[in-house]
């Protein structure tokens, strides 16, 4: 049993990765006619690496049920960006006990950065003993071989951050039109806030030869996007020697000819004019880019550790919708960080009232444990930043719908991703600046770009209609 040191991270210094070629090989025929059932929770990365856990589940011949009760094994991939992470997991735990009784050899699986917090894994082994296996982050490649080797006690296997990169892995990808491609693993930038560097560990870059090789392998599978993945895609090989800068990556993964290239999520300390040349330059690299800004103040922007001050970043702002026509601008927004006084708040919806953003992820401060924000004394009430919330949200829909009723009677580019969940009479799509559209017509047009007549715009959604 090895328990996560969150405070490792912070020691590994850079320069230390180590790549490890996969070369697993396991029976599908072990657990043939079992079921497993998946949640994830949390960001991109790790919908992402919900991709590799199906994977690896079905390399041993599980197969997928979206039931929990028809289940054999049951994974949960945790998010812990905020406290009400907590609710979801213990709530979830609660179902699951409820079928272990009907199912005595169901296997209840916890992973997820949830399970790199030392609390929450001694949670688990004090509280829940019905809990069979709990893996990290870092060791998502040693799924089967906890489920093969399993005895009957609880196997815990979270490793700290180690430092190393495995390469080889399979997806069972979601889709057969767009792909998430991770470029690197971790974070750097230890934002007083941010749980993340504690539970992906330190940043690790992928060498860019095998990105490109990945996404060439997607172009030739038919794909026609692909979504660069990492928490700073910006700082990509800063943690290396003799690689490429992230403008490089970009230029290289535009070449493969790749229709549609994205990258979440930027950090404007680290985008470089360079960046914003080489979006431009590629027609194939979407005019879209989510920039976080987190707070207006440049106070709060310095207690945040984000490196950047109101100016900067409104500069930054500027200086890509300058050279990026029509570049769509969405961001992240924390209201309530520790005595965020009014003038403070006032600054955020100034910049919000300067950049006008396409759409915004808006979050209420929520204490972390092990991050030094947590520690900070706060004398802000609650109902005081659930009013700054409202406020401001009110705020950002304004402009969304603002941006969105631009696009009515306009014809642009749609790629069709399937049916919609809601109307399967319609189908949606995104535009390149990442607008979800519902349209009227074209199931037969399903993984095609498509040129599409806005119809109508809502705040958070458009409608259209293909025109040939
Ligand atoms: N790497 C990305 C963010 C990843 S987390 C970046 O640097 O922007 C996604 C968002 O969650 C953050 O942008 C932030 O707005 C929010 N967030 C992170 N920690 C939080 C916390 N402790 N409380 C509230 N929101 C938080
Ligand atoms: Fe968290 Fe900051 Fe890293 Fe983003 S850049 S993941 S907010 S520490
Ligand atoms: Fe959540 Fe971990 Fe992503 S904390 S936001 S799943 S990196």
């Amino acid at each position: 049993m090895k328990l996560p040191n969150l405070n490792e991270a912070r020691k590994r210094t850079n320069k230390e990765v180590e790549y490890i070629y996969l070369n697993q090989k396991y029976d599908n025929k072990l657990f043939k006619g079992q079921k497993y059932f998946l949640r994830t929770y949390g960001c991109q990365m790790n919908v992402h690496d919900g991709e590799e856990i199906a994977s690896r589940l079905e390399s041993l011949g599980f197969e997928m049920t979206d039931k929990l009760e028809n289940a054999d094994i049951v994974i949960l991939n945790t998010c812990a960006i905020r406290e009400n992470a907590h609710d979801k997991l213990y709530g979830f735990l609660g179902r699951c006990k409820h079928a272990k009784k009907d199912n005595k050899d169901l296997i209840i699986g916890i992973c997820g950065c949830m399970a790199q917090e030392e609390s929450v894994v001694k949670e688990l082994m004090e509280k829940h003993p019905y809990v069979d296996i709990v893996f990290g982050t870092h060791n998502i490649h040693e799924l089967q071989d906890l489920i093969i080797n399993r005895k009957n006690k609880q196997d815990i296997e979270v490793y700290s951050c180690e430092g190393e990169v495995y390469e080889n892995i399979s997806y069972k990808r979601d889709s057969q039109i767009k792909a998430w491609v991770n470029i690197q693993y971790g974070c750097d930038k230890f934002c007083t806030y941010c749980i993340v560097p504690y539970t992906r560990g330190k940043q690790r870059s992928r060498r860019s030869n095998e990105i490109i090789k990945e996404v060439e392998d997607l172009v030739k599978k038919g794909y026609k996007e692909v979504t660069l993945l990492g928490q700073n895609v910006n700082a990509y090989g800063k943690d290396l020697e003799d690689e490429l800068s992230f403008a490089g990556l970009l230029e290289g993964v535009a070449k493969t000819g790749i229709d549609r290239v994205r990258f979440v999520t930027s950090h404007p300390w680290d985008f470089t004019n360079e960046m914003i040349d080489t979006i431009a330059k590629y027609d194939n690299i979407m005019p879209y880019i989510h920039l976080p800004l987190q707070s207006g103040s440049s106070r709060i922007l310095k207690l945040m550790g984000r490196r950047y001050t109101k100016e900067e970043y409104l500069d930054l702002f500027n200086r890509i919708k300058n050279k990026i026509l029509n570049c769509a601008i969405t961001t992240d927004i924390i209201v309530g960080f520790p005595n965020e006084t009014d003038e403070d708040f006032k600054e955020t919806l100034d910049v919000v009232n300067k950049c006008k953003y396409d759409s915004a992820f808006t979050f209420i401060f929520s204490p972390r444990e092990g991050t030094p924000a947590a520690k900070m004394e706060d004398k802000i009430d609650m109902k005081t930043k659930e009013n700054r919330l409202q406020e401001l949200n009110e705020l950002v829909n304004s402009y969304s719908l603002a941006a969105n009723k631009k696009y009515i009677n306009k014809i642009v580019p749609v790629l069709i991703e399937g049916i919609s969940e809601k109307d399967n009479t319609k189908v949606f799509g995104y535009t390149d600046t990442m607008k979800l559209v519902n349209i009227t017509n074209g199931k037969d047009k399903i993984g095609q770009i498509v040129n599409v007549l806005i119809t109508d715009a809502k705040s958070f959604s458009l409608d259209g209609d293909i025109k040939e």
